[in-house]
């Protein structure tokens, strides 16, 4: 009896030939330190794969364009919104999500830990956008002014931006490890 394999490659009857199926290749990339191939669709936006596919809740779905800013993740190291990436457009890259932030010894990202300490979380939805943004502007700037912090690009319906602000401050001020 003929192997499945065999059979894709013999002609037709008609004489035609039939095309052999298209060796599936898939997208590499790493999240928060282990690797991954997708083998699915290359348009799929990077925040269903984390969500979907990964079960990696915390980034949260932020309107079709990221507003809000509760879908924002590291992507080598930049801020990207995860809804705006198609899985084609991480291939090779260095995804990083709030499921990333504390160490491998389950210790908090100093962030994570002034959030808490300046009880800057409401109903949650927001703040792993929040740290995201946090952790690329302390990268960017170790002291961040007022303003810049104003200028992140997330939205609190629960009213924590000051708070957030001072989770931000303490880091920036010497909590940070
Ligand atoms: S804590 Fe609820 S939206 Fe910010």
């Amino acid at each position: 009896m003929a192997h499945a394999q065999d059979q894709i490659l013999t002609p037709r009857p008609t004489g035609s030939t039939i095309v052999p199926e298209k060796i599936r290749e898939g997208i590499d990339l790493e999240i928060n330190g282990r690797p991954y191939r997708h083998t699915g669709d290359d348009q799929m936006p990077l925040l269903w794969y984390l969500r979907d596919v990964l079960r990696l809740t915390g980034t949260k779905y932020s309107g079709e364009h990221g507003e809000g800013g509760y879908d924002l993740v590291l992507v080598d190291g930049k801020l990207a919104s995860a809804i705006s990436l198609p899985m084609l457009h991480v291939a090779g890259k260095s995804i990083t999500t709030v499921e990333g932030l504390a160490g491998a010894d389950g210790k908090l990202h100093p962030l994570q830990q002034a959030f808490i300490d300046e009880n800057a979380i409401g109903c949650g939805y927001c703040t792993p956008g929040w740290l995201m943004a946090s952790v690329d502007l302390l990268n960017r700037h170790s002291q961040p002014s007022d303003n810049e912090i104003d200028q992140l690009p997330n939205l609190c319906r629960c009213g924590c931006q000051t708070r957030v602000r001072r989770a931000i401050k303490r880091v920036a001020n010497g909590a940070r490890a």
